[in-house]
């Protein structure tokens, strides 16, 4: 009797792990065009992809390598008072070694670069995202494609504009493949 009861229990808890296992591969394939982050499968990133890709911290890079906040500058297009910026690890290929984009950089396809717009409270306002992938419906001419979503993942700019709005203040003297960073924080 006994035996039979482990051996049933044996059974419920391999039954449970295949269905664990079934469950696990089938997030697997869903992830990644719903809830992960940007990933290089073809089609277009949605707000939802670009919300969860703003949070990553992962493997990123700060600007001139500091987490520190910045203040707003004059050419700032944003409201909130503070901002800082960070790369993944293919954007980071384009800083020297003080953590600046180098001059001329073209970056390459697979950059995120996220700047973090930050309220007087030191809490997050929202994200605004360069994202390098030229195949993607909704990237401009560079390749770029444009997010801005709030903290709560809302989207604050069209999406499907292509950066219409955003593009005509990052194209000002001295951009660098459409950044600004070394304009107005050199
Ligand atoms: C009024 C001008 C202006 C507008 C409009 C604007 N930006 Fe910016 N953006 C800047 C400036 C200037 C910087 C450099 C940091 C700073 O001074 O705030 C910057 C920095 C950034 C960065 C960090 C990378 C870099 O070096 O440029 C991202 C990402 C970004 N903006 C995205 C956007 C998006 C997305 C939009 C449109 C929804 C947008 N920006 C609209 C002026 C603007």
């Amino acid at each position: 009797m006994q035996s039979q009861q482990s051996i049933r229990a044996a059974f419920g808890s391999f039954a449970v792990l295949v269905v664990f296992i079934a469950v696990l591969s089938a997030c697997d394939m869903t992830n990644t065009s719903t809830t992960m982050g940007v990933t290089t499968t073809s089609g277009n990133v949605t707000i939802a992809q670009i919300f969860e890709t703003a949070k990553q911290t992962s493997g990123y890079t700060w600007y001139k390598k500091s987490d520190a906040l910045i203040g707003k500058t004059a050419k700032s297009g944003h409201s909130e008072p503070f901002m800082r910026t960070r790369y993944n690890s293919t954007a980071a290929q384009m800083l020297d070694a003080s953590g600046k984009v180098k001059e001329g950089s073209v970056f390459a396809e697979g950059s995120i670069i996220t700047k973090e717009l930050i309220n007087a409270d030191k809490s997050v306002n929202g994200y605004a995202l360069l994202i390098k992938r030229k195949a993607d419906p909704n990237a401009d001419a560079d390749g770029w494609v444009w997010g801005y979503v709030t903290a709560t993942g809302a989207e604050r700019h069209s999406l499907t504009s292509k950066g219409n709005g955003c593009i005509g203040c990052h194209s000002i003297a001295g951009h660098i493949d459409r950044t600004l960073m070394n304009v107005s924080v050199p």
